[in-house]
């Protein structure tokens, strides 16, 4: 097999973050991982090394050897455990659902119920993507002195953005606001694909405005997709 993705290092992450409230409860989201394991996968099939970072996912999500796989329960577990990887990596890809809030406060035993209605401080989580695109801007502003060793290319950073509504906008936002390189927008909330499906259907929005469609298919093929629009890209550079 031919393989396109030799010596690039790619860092994914994928699946759910969870937020506790206590130790039974949590603040989540539908997220399978399907689709950041299957860009693991296939990138690995290709011939990159792969480091998957992972929320809580399925028994049927797989990672074949040798791949890498931290797992991480949080968002701020993701954020702490990306953070220090992002440096010694090609292309950065955020597939994960990550909770933008979390609560103030986790109990360390079990919530007891009270008459009456609960009231629950959410605070915000760490952006992590926001994180990765401000630190490629600050890299871009300060290149190293004339006499420090050339720097590494910046990463090729690539977000997700998953809307139930406004599609392309909000993607484009999420591309400019968090200095991307690439976009994947996918429609949520519809039937037969977006979160714990094996379909998927997306969008890939780059700096260069260019916007192409998948198809509608299974995620293995949409990983293929994403990764030879990727591959464009960073031949490009
Ligand atoms: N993301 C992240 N850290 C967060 C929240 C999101 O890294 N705390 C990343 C996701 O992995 C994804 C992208 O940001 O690549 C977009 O996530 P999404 O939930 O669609 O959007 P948000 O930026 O959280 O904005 P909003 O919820 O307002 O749509």
């Amino acid at each position: 097999m031919k393989q396109p993705l030799k010596g690039r290092r790619i860092l994914i992450t994928a699946g759910p973050t969870r937020e506790y409230l206590d130790p039974v409860r949590f603040l989540s989201n539908p997220s399978s991982g399907k689709m950041g394991y299957a860009l693991a996968e296939e990138a690995q099939k290709q011939g990159a090394k792969v480091m998957l970072i992972s929320g809580p996912v399925g028994a049927y999500c797989h990672t074949p050897p040798p791949m890498r796989v931290i797992p991480v329960t949080s968002a701020q577990q993701m954020y702490r455990a990306v953070m220090q990887h992002a440096k010694q990596t090609d292309i950065l890809i955020m597939a994960a659902a990550v909770s933008d809030y979390r609560p103030e406060k986790t109990s360390p035993h079990k919530v007891k119920k009270r008459p009456g209605p609960m009231t629950i401080r959410l605070v915000r989580t760490p952006d992590i993507l926001a994180a990765l695109g401000k630190m490629k801007r600050a890299r871009a502003q300060h290149p190293p002195e004339a006499d420090q060793p050339p720097a590494e290319a910046a990463p090729l950073l690539v977000g997700f953005a998953a809307e139930t509504q406004n599609l392309i906008k909000n993607a484009r936002d999420k591309l400019l606001k968090k200095n991307c390189d690439l976009v994947v927008a996918n429609q949520v909330g519809k039937n037969h694909q977006g979160f714990a499906s094996d379909q998927n259907q997306v969008f890939l929005l780059d700096r260069d405005k260019n916007i192409t469609r998948s198809p509608l298919t299974s995620k293995r093929l949409i990983a293929r997709f994403i990764l030879r629009h990727i591959k464009k890209l960073l031949s490009k550079r």
